[in-house]
């Protein structure tokens, strides 16, 4: 894409793909959202998806396959052991990683529990360094006795900031804890594309000195790939010393330097599903024993077998550079929109998805209040689409202004790959700039009970704000849906 330039207009990013089946979405006028947000308890994760526009929740398994992927579920070998979509799926592992061993797993949260029995549970007490948590491998980790260190790099949590590397591990950090409690650290988890901090990047530099960190005091180090494609597109663009490497050459780099991998094929590979790949044998045999326990019989562990093999496609198009590039720049010409309209964001832009400071967005909401729940009603009611909270709802901090990761109030709007246009973009640059033009009008949202919350639990507004939103938004927009 970037190989593409233009004669007199201002550069789009340019898809390198064409459409070839297609799903009618719809979008509900401005009072019927104002129902559906109340309906869903103010909380994005309980509406129907027949009330939403765009569905920028996630990329979960919401990525667009290819017409090569679909065709390949087709031959998909449907045998409950031994299936040769298997031993397909396993030499395109050992072909893109270099590594001889592949479990496959139900999606990426089974990869994190079946590590964590074989890692963590056999050692009560351990911890495992990670550049950021992330839900689901903390839950697990907690949950076979172990815990977790956040060993990100300070500029890490600069929601602003021109570091193009913020999921880079502060390496000093790392090996003061791996010097001090070596013999009880499980694993050091090693997240690519950093989730929680706004899709930031991990530089290639700082993996593999982590992974060499791991080696020098005899520690496992495990990448959690979930999200590489994105950063792989970031370490080609933005690391200057790899900009002539091939993606395939800079998968290898970074694979021979970890132990272990697994990833979420729900985001990498563009299927659904997960895999753990290794190439320790032993280790290997005794995570199979928990996989065929709770998972399924080890040649599919859970997944389809039409799955594995979009994914054994998925993971070719994960070397193609063209293909990759197109989520981080639509995000990237998202937060440029943005940004010049005034809107606060997390910068520089990262993968996944575009990620909006709500603290910034609606300084008026105190954190008691959910700044980045209200806005992700608000932006509902103004657009029809629906983002996801990132902040004090999905994680229930006792005291934010004292969290000692810098609490952020983020709503991110996924940009799943190859699904949204760019005008699907630029109606939410508009939808988003008179949002903000408006943002007095936004007003905060409480749990209705005494907590302990689910992030999935129900919420309301603490006034009519979501009716005079819609209000204001017929004033301006008249008749317009
Ligand atoms: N690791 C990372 C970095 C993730 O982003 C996710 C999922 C997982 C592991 C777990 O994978 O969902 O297949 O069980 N992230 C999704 C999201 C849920 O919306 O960010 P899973």
């Amino acid at each position: 894409m970037s190989k593409v330039t233009y004669y007199r207009r201002k550069p789009l990013p340019l898809e390198m793909h064409k459409v070839c089946i297609v799903q009618k979405t719809n979008i509900i006028p401005v009072e019927e959202r104002v129902k559906a947000i109340r309906k869903a308890g103010f909380n994005t994760y309980r509406m129907e998806s027949k009330d939403i526009y765009l569905d920028m929740l996630t990329d979960s398994g919401v990525n667009a396959m290819t017409n090569e992927q679909l065709g390949a579920m087709m031959i998909g070998d449907d045998c409950y052991a031994g299936s040769q979509t298997y031993y397909r799926l396993a030499d395109k592992i050992k072909e893109v990683f270099n590594k001889d061993y592949f479990l496959p797993v139900h999606q990426g949260r089974a990869c994190e529990y079946m590590l964590a029995l074989a890692y963590v549970k056999p050692k009560p007490g351990s911890i495992v360094p990670m550049n950021f948590q992330f839900g689901t491998s903390v839950g697990k980790i907690q949950y076979c006795g172990g815990d977790y260190v956040i060993c990100i790099k300070e500029e890490g949590l600069n929601r602003q900031s021109s570091d193009l590397f913020k999921g880079d591990f502060d390496l000093e950090k790392l090996e003061r804890i791996l010097k001090e409690q070596g013999d009880n650290v499980a694993f050091v988890r090693i997240e690519s594309g950093t989730n929680l901090i706004g899709g930031q990047p991990i530089s290639l530099d700082n993996m593999l000195a982590t992974a060499a960190l791991c080696k020098k005091y005899g520690v496992r180090s495990v990448l959690d790939a979930s999200l590489l494609q994105d950063n792989l597109h970031f370490i080609k663009t933005r690391e200057d010393k790899y900009k002539n490497s091939s993606i395939r050459e800079i998968v290898r780099l970074i694979s021979d330097a970890m132990d272990v991998i697994y990833f979420s094929a729900r985001k990498l590979g563009f299927g659904r599903g997960g895999a753990i790949i290794l190439n320790n044998i032993e280790e290997f045999e005794y995570i199979k024993t928990f996989v065929a326990s709770f998972e399924g019989f080890p040649t599919f562990g859970g997944m389809s077998v039409k799955e594995m093999e979009a994914i054994r496609v998925g993971l070719d198009d994960t070397l193609d550079e063209d293909i990759i590039a197109q989520g981080p720049m639509f995000i990237e010409y998202f937060a440029q929109e943005l940004e010049a309209a005034g809107i606060p964001i997390v910068t520089p832009p990262g993968g996944l998805g575009l990620h909006i400071d709500a603290m910034k967005f609606v300084p008026h909401i105190k954190r008691s209040d959910l700044p980045a729940g209200s806005l992700a009603a608000a932006i509902y009611i103004a657009s029809g689409a629906r983002g996801m909270e990132r902040g004090g709802i999905d994680e229930p901090w006792a005291n934010p202004e004292v969290e000692p990761y810098g609490a952020m109030e983020l709503v991110r709007l996924a940009v799943p790959r190859r699904v949204y246009t760019v005008s699907q973009i630029n109606y939410m640059v508009d939808r988003l700039t008179w949002l903000y033009d408006n943002r007095d009008l936004i007003g905060g949202i409480h749990f209705e009970t005494e907590g302990p919350h689910q992030f999935y639990d129900a919420l309301e507004s603490n006034s009519d704000w979501p009716e005079k939103l819609a209000a204001k938004f017929r004033e301006d927009f008249g008749e317009s849906l």
